[in-house]
C-alpha cells in the first residue's frame, strides 16, 4: 500500500479530552437526572455534539423541544471549555510528537479529521495548532462520522486520494468513516482491538511500520 498522507481523528488519538467529554456530560444527565456511565459514554466516541445529546436523552422521561436541547448542548459545552483551560502540551497521548516530526521528516502529510467544533482551540491548547498540512473539523461538515465527510475534506484539502490516505481512529464511528470514504484505516485504544478496521495499533507510533 502506497500511503501518503495520514488523517488523524483529534479526541483519543492525538489527545485525550475523553475524560473532559465524559465529565461534562455527566453532570448534565445528573442535573436532568438521566441515567449516564461509561458505557453510554462510549457510544457518543466520535460523534457530533447534538447527536451525543440525542442518545443521553434516550434515557430521559420527559421529551424536550429543539430550543431545549440547544440549550443543554449549550452548556454541556461551556462546562466542557472549563476543563480544556487546563489542556496542555503535556496531553499528548503516547508517541503523538515523535509520530507527527517522523511523518513530516518522510514527507507524509498529514491532517485532522475530527467531529469536534472545539478543534481550533484545543489544538492551539496543546500547540499544535500550526503543524497539520490540513484540518477538517466539526465546523465544516453537516454530516458526523460514521458519514466520511470530514475525511473526505481533509483528503480533497491535502489534494490526496482517499486510496492514499489511512485514517487513525479510536471510534467505531470513526472507522465506519473511514471505510465508507474508501481509506486505510488503523484503529488505536483497546475497545477496536476487534473493528474492522485494517489495522490496530497499540499506540499510535506504531503507524510507522506500516506507512515508512
Ligand atoms: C468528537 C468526540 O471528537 O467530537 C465526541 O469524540 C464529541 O465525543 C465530538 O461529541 C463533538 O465535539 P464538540 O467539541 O464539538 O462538542
Ligand atoms: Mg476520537
Amino acid at each position: 500500500m502506497t500511503i501518503k498522507a495520514v488523517i488523524f481523528d483529534l479526541d483519543g488519538v492525538i489527545v485525550s479530552t475523553d475524560q473532559y467529554h465524559f465529565e461534562a456530560w455527566s453532570k448534565i444527565s445528573e442535573e436532568e437526572g438521566i441515567l449516564f456511565n461509561e458505557t453510554i459514554n462510549h457510544q457518543l466516541r466520535g460523534v457530533s455534539r447534538m447527536e451525543s445529546l440525542d442518545i443521553i436523552l434516550q434515557r430521559a422521561t420527559k421529551t424536550y423541544s429543539d430550543e431545549e436541547k440547544l440549550q443543554l448542548a449549550e452548556k454541556k459545552n461551556e462546562y466542557y471549555r472549563q476543563s480544556l483551560h487546563h489542556l496542555s502540551p503535556s496531553d499528548l497521548l503516547p508517541g503523538v510528537e515523535y509520530t507527527l516530526k517522523t511523518l513530516k521528516q518522510n514527507n507524509i502529510k498529514i491532517a485532522i479529521g475530527s467531529s469536534s467544533k472545539n478543534t481550533p482551540t484545543i489544538l492551539k491548547q496543546i500547540g499544535l495548532d500550526k503543524e497539520f498540512d490540513a484540518i477538517a473539523d466539526g465546523n465544516d461538515i453537516t454530516r458526523s462520522k460514521p458519514d466520511p465527510e470530514v475525511f473526505l475534506l481533509a483528503a480533497t484539502r491535502l489534494d490526496i486520494v482517499p486510496e492514499e490516505c489511512l485514517v487513525v481512529e479510536d471510534a467505531l464511528a470513526g472507522v465506519e468513516a473511514a471505510i465508507a470514504g474508501k481509506m486505510n484505516v488503523a484503529a488505536v485504544g483497546e475497545t477496536l482491538r476487534s473493528s474492522d478496521a485494517d489495522y490496530y495499533l497499540e499506540s499510535v507510533d506504531e503507524l510507522l511500520e506500516l506507512v515508512l
